[in-house]
C-alpha cells in the first residue's frame, strides 16, 4: 500500500504535538526531513526524494532496509500472537532467537537476558554485574567504571557510566560510585590511523591508578565500547582491550563491551569481542539483533555468571529485573528472521570483504577542506572536521545538511562525520557517500 505524498506533507501546526528527542525541535520544524519510506540502502522523502544511506539508520539497520523476510515474518507474527507476558511466562520465539544469539557470541557466553533498546541493556548490565557480586558474597564491588566519550545509552545508568558531558550535565548529581577511564582518542599520536591506532594502550593502566585509589574489594565493573561509535568512531589501541581485559581479570572485576554499535557485523565479525579476541563477561545489545526493525536488545552474560544466579531454591526468582516487553513477540520474530538472512547471505564476511575500500574511501578524504582526521574500523569510519572559530559543530551540521540536499544521509557528532552503512552496502555507494562529503567540503566556510 502507497502513502500519497500529499498525505505525507505536514503543515507547521501539524508537528506541535511531537517533542523529539535529540532534536533542535524549533530548527527541525521550520524546515523538516521527512523519510517516508525505505529499501535496502536507500530512503525516499516525503517529496519521493531518493537518499542513500550512509549511517544504517541510526548504526543498526545492518540488513538494510524492509528486507522482504524480515518484513514477512513481523507481518506473520503479528497475526499469530501481538503479546505474550514475559514473567514466569513466556513465547516460544524467545527461545530460539536466545539460542541464534548464543550461537554466535563468544564460547561460554550464551545467556541472553531481553530488553528494548540498548540504554535498557546498558542499565540492565550494570545491574546484573552489581548482583552478581552480591549474591556470591561480594556485596562491597559497588563502584562502576566507564570512559570520557564513552556512550551507553539515557538511562540513569548510562548516562553516570557514559562520558559525553552534553548528555550528563543537565541530569543531577546521577549514580554514586562511578569512575572514568580517559579517552583514548588523540589527534596528534593517531591522526589518519587506518584501523587500529599504534598508540595509546598504556591508557588502559589509568584503570590501576583507579583501582588503587578505591580497591578493587569496592569494583564491580567496567564498561566500554569495544569501539566508541556515539563520540566519534574512536577506536581502540593496538593492545588496550587486551589489557584492560588483563586488569579486570587480575582484580575480580567484570568486564562489560557495549556492542550496541559493534554487534552483529559492524567490524565483519559477529561481535566485537571475536574481532579483538577479547572476551567481556557481559556484552549489551541492541540495533543490529533486529537491524532496527522493532525495538529490542539483549545484555549477554557468561554461563558462569547466570549459574551464580541459579544457586537459591528454585521457585525463588533470581533476578528481580525485567520490561513488559522483554521478548516481545514481534521483537523475536524479527530478530529470528534478521539473524538468518544474517547467515544465509553471509553478511559478516561480506563486511569484513569491503572494509578495505570502505577504509581507502574514508581516508580519500584526507587533504580535503577543514578535515583534521580519518579514521576506520570494519564498516564503522570518521572524518573529523576543524571546529569554526567559536561555533563548534556548526560545520560539521551544515554539511549534514548539504549532503542531505545532494542525497546522501550521513551523520555528525561534535564536528565530526560518522559513516557506518549497512553491510549490503557496494563499493559504488560507498563511493558516491565520500565524494558527495568532498564536494560539500569544499562548498563549507
Ligand atoms: C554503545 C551504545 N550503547 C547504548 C546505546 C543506546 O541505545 P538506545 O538508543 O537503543 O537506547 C547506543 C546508541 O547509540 C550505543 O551506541
Amino acid at each position: 500500500m502507497s502513502i500519497s505524498s500529499d498525505q505525507l506533507h505536514l503543515r507547521p501546526e501539524e508537528m506541535e504535538s511531537l517533542w523529539m528527542p535529540f532534536t533542535a525541535n524549533r530548527q527541525f520544524k521550520s524546515a523538516p526531513r521527512l523519510l517516508a519510506r525505505a529499501e535496502g540502502m536507500y530512503y525516499w522523502d516525503d517529496h519521493g526524494r531518493k537518499i542513500l544511506d550512509g549511517i544504517a539508520g541510526m548504526w543498526c539497520s545492518n540488513l538494510g532496509h524492509n528486507h522482504p523476510k524480515v518484513v514477512e515474518a513481523i507481518r506473520t507474527q503479528a497475526a499469530v500472537l501481538d503479546y505474550a507476558p514475559p514473567f514466569q511466562m513466556a513465547n516460544p520465539l524467545q527461545f530460539e532467537l536466545a539460542n541464534r544469539v548464543g550461537s554466535i557470541t563468544p564460547k561460554g557466553m550464551s545467556k541472553v537476558f531481553y530488553t528494548n533498546s540498548g540504554s535498557e541493556s546498558v542499565d540492565t548490565a550494570l545491574k546484573i554485574a552489581l548482583a552478581y557480586h552480591r549474591v556470591r558474597g561480594e556485596g562491597s564491588r559497588v563502584r562502576l567504571i566507564g570512559r570520557e566519550r564513552g556512550y551507553h545509552g539515557v538511562g540513569f545508568g548510562g548516562i553516570s557510566v557514559g562520558g559525553m558531558g552534553a548528555n550528563r550535565k543537565m541530569f543531577g548529581s546521577l549514580i554514586t560510585g562511578v569512575d572514568h577511564m580517559p579517552q583514548t582518542w588523540n589527534l596528534k599520536e593517531q591522526a589518519y590511523s587506518r584501523g587500529q591506532p599504534a598508540w595509546g594502550a598504556h591508557l588502559a593502566d589509568e584503570l590501576e591508578r583507579i583501582v588503587a585509589l578505591h580497591d578493587a574489594s569496592t569494583i564491580a565493573a567496567v564498561i566500554v565500547e569495544p569501539v566508541a561509535g556515539s563520540a566519534g568512531v574512536l577506536v581502540p589501541p593496538v593492545g588496550y582491550l587486551e589489557r584492560l581485559r588483563e586488569i579486570c581479570t587480575r582484580h575480580g572485576i567484570l568486564l562489560i563491551f557495549d556492542e550496541v554499535i559493534t554487534g552483529f557485523g559492524r567490524l565483519g565479525k559477529a561481535f566485537g569481542a571475536e574481532y579483538f579476541n577479547v572476551q567481556p563477561d557481559l556484552m549489551t545489545l541492541a540495533k543490529g539483533i533486529t537491524s532496527g526493525t522493532v525495538p529490542m536488545g539483549a545484555v549477554v552474560a557468561k554461563d558462569s555468571i547466570y549459574e551464580t544466579f541459579m544457586s537459591g531454591p528454585p521457585h525463588a526468582i533470581e533476578l528481580f529485573h525485567g520490561y513488559t516487553y522483554s521478548g516481545h513477540p514481534l521483537a523475536c520474530a524479527a530478530g529470528i528472521a534478521v539473524q538468518q538472512v544474517y547467515q544465509e547471505e553471509n553478511l559478516f564476511a561480506r563486511a569484513a570483504e569491503m572494509a578495505p575500500h570502505f577504509e581507502a574511501a574514508v581516508h580519500s578524504l584526507k587533504g580535503s577542506r577543514h578535515v583534521i582526521d580519518c579514521r576506520n574500523l570494519g564498516l564503522m569510519g570518521a572524518i573529523e572536521l576543524q571546529p569554526r572559530e567559536g561555533a563548534p559543530t556548526a560545520r560539521s551540521f551544515e554539511a549534514f545538511l548539504r549532503c542531505y540536499e545532494q542525497g546522501v544521509l550521513i551523520r555528525t557528532t561534535g564536528d565530526i562525520i560518522a559513516l557506518t552503512p549497512s553491510l549490503i552496502v557496494e563499493k559504488a555507494e560507498i563511493d558516491r557517500l565520500v565524494t558527495t562529503i568532498a564536494e560539500v567540503l569544499k562548498t563549507l566556510d
